[in-house]
C-alpha cells in the first residue's frame, strides 16, 4: 500500500478537530490513561475517514457489526462525498498503522432541529471494533472521542440505540436510560416500500425542479 494510491486522500471533516478533546470530562474511566491524541501504543491512531480507508478495510470491519453489502470503491466515493459535503457526519477510525488497517470505527451524526432554537442533536451510530483488538479500551476511547466531539461541536445531547448487552459498556462512558424515555421503536421499510419511496421523492425532485 501508499505511494500514488494515497496522494489525493481526503479526509472527512478536519482532524483538528480532535486534538483538542478534553478526555478529563468524560466519565469514562480509562486505565491506563489513554485519549484521541495519545491512545496509548505509538502504532494506534484516531482520525477522521479519509477515503483511501476502502482500501483499508473499512467496510470489512463494519461488517463485523452488521451486513454490509457488496459497496464498490464507486459507492464508497460517492457516499463519502455526500457525507462531506453535507458537514454532519464525523466517522471516527482507529487505525493501526503497523499494517495501515481501521480497526475501530465509531459516526457522530448531527441532526439540525429547529425546536430548543435550532438546536444540535448528536446520534452515536456504527460503533464497532475489529474483533482481535477488543477488551483493550478501544471502544470507550472511540465512543469517548466522538461524545467529546459532539460536545465541542455545540450539541445539546447525544444519543444512541444499542443491544441489551451493551447497555453496561455505554453506561460506563456515561450514557444513560432515561426513565420513560428510553425506547427505540423501527418501521422496516421491504424492497418495494423503497422503490416507492425513491419515486415519490423523485418526483417531488422533478416538481420543484419544473416549478
Ligand atoms: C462493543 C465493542 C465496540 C466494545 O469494544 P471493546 O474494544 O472490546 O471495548 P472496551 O475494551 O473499550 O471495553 C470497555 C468496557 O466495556 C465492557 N464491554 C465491552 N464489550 C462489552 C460487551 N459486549 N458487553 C458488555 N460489556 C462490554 C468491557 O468489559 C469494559 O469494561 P471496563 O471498562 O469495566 O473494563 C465491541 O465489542 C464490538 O465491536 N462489538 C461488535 C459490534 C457492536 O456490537 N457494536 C455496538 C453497536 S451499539
Amino acid at each position: 500500500m501508499g505511494g500514488a494510491m494515497f496522494e489525493e486522500e481526503l479526509s472527512l471533516y478536519d482532524p483538528a478537530l480532535l486534538l483538542s478533546l478534553d478526555f478529563c470530562r468524560s466519565p469514562a474511566n480509562f486505565n491506563p490513561r489513554i485519549s484521541a491524541t495519545v491512545p496509548g501504543e505509538t502504532w494506534l491512531k484516531v482520525r477522521p475517514l479519509q477515503t483511501g480507508d476502502f482500501h483499508r478495510g473499512f467496510l470489512q470491519i463494519l461488517s463485523q457489526l452488521t451486513a454490509v453489502g457488496d459497496v464498490s470503491l464507486t459507492q464508497f466515493l460517492n457516499r463519502f462525498a455526500q457525507m462531506r459535503a453535507s458537514g454532519d457526519y464525523y466517522v471516527t477510525v482507529i487505525v493501526d498503522t503497523r499494517y495501515e488497517t481501521i480497526i475501530g470505527s465509531a459516526t457522530l451524526v448531527l441532526e439540525r432541529k429547529f425546536i430548543h432554537g435550532c438546536a444540535t442533536r448528536g446520534r452515536l451510530e456504527d460503533v464497532v471494533v475489529d474483533d482481535t483488538y477488543r477488551g483493550k479500551q478501544l471502544g470507550k476511547l472511540i465512543v469517548v472521542t466522538v461524545s467529546l466531539l459532539a460536545e465541542q461541536l455545540g450539541c445539546y445531547k447525544m444519543s444512541l440505540d444499542c443491544k441489551d448487552k451493551l447497555i453496561p459498556f455505554y453506561k460506563s462512558i456515561g450514557y444513560t436510560l432515561e426513565p420513560g424515555n428510553a425506547n427505540t421503536m423501527n418501521i422496516r421499510y421491504g424492497s418495494t416500500t423503497r422503490s416507492l419511496n425513491r419515486n415519490i421523492a423523485s418526483s417531488k425532485t422533478s416538481n420543484m425542479d419544473s416549478s
